[in-house]
């Protein structure tokens, strides 16, 4: 279990690096928690009007997912998973930011291409197609969120696939304005400002 722990705090100190707010800070791009929804993520780093920056943030976001997960992995597949759990919650409650942290597509994201790149291609497609058809970023992470465990199932992955409805289910929890939003018709769409 060493390997485990080890595993959740390497995972949840990848997570936890905001790299949204890192990156508005350093550009000066504005205070991210005061424009649009108040979310760290890609998704509201473009209603900055920079999207250099927002590609930059999500590239972060996911790629310290990945990072974590490829590391773990060299102590045993199960440690892999681990890692993705603790970089997902670092993402979401980062102690640096008093825990208050992002809603975890990105990381979602980066932390299934390192553990199963077929599944992560699948969110992708699923994401793009949503977000190409209603232009709403939080709908499309939804939508994808929830097919991404029966890929992973259909795959053969099946712990994988436990880890990931968890995950989801976070990740839901976590768009839970975002939902109510999208039922009210008053969701902000992909690039609009407000
Ligand atoms: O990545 C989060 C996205 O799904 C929604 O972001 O800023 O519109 O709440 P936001």
């Amino acid at each position: 279990w060493p390997y485990f722990l080890a595993a959740f705090v390497l995972g949840y100190l990848f997570g936890s690096i905001p790299f949204g707010i890192i990156l508005t800070k350093l550009t000066g791009a504005g205070d991210l928690r005061a424009i649009g929804s108040g979310n760290i993520g890609a998704t509201n780093v473009l209603r900055t009007g920079r999207k250099g920056l927002a590609a930059a943030t999500l590239a972060g976001d996911m790629l310290k997912g990945t990072a974590a997960v490829i590391v773990a992995a060299q102590w045993g597949p199960n440690t892999a998973l681990i890692a993705a759990l603790g970089a997902f919650l670092g993402h979401l409650f980062p102690v640096w930011l008093r825990f208050k942290g992002g809603k975890g597509v990105a990381t979602f994201l980066g932390c299934l291409l390192g553990l199963k790149p077929l599944a992560a291609l699948g969110f992708a497609a699923v994401w793009l197609a949503v977000a190409f058809g209603t232009r709403y970023s939080s709908l499309a992470a939804l939508v994808a969120s929830l097919v991404t465990p029966a890929a992973l199932w259909a795959l053969g992955e099946r712990q994988m696939a436990e880890l990931f409805i968890l995950l989801a289910l976070l990740l839901w929890w976590m768009h839970r304005a975002n939902i109510k939003r999208l039922a009210t018709g008053t969701e902000g769409k992909i690039g609009q400002k407000g």
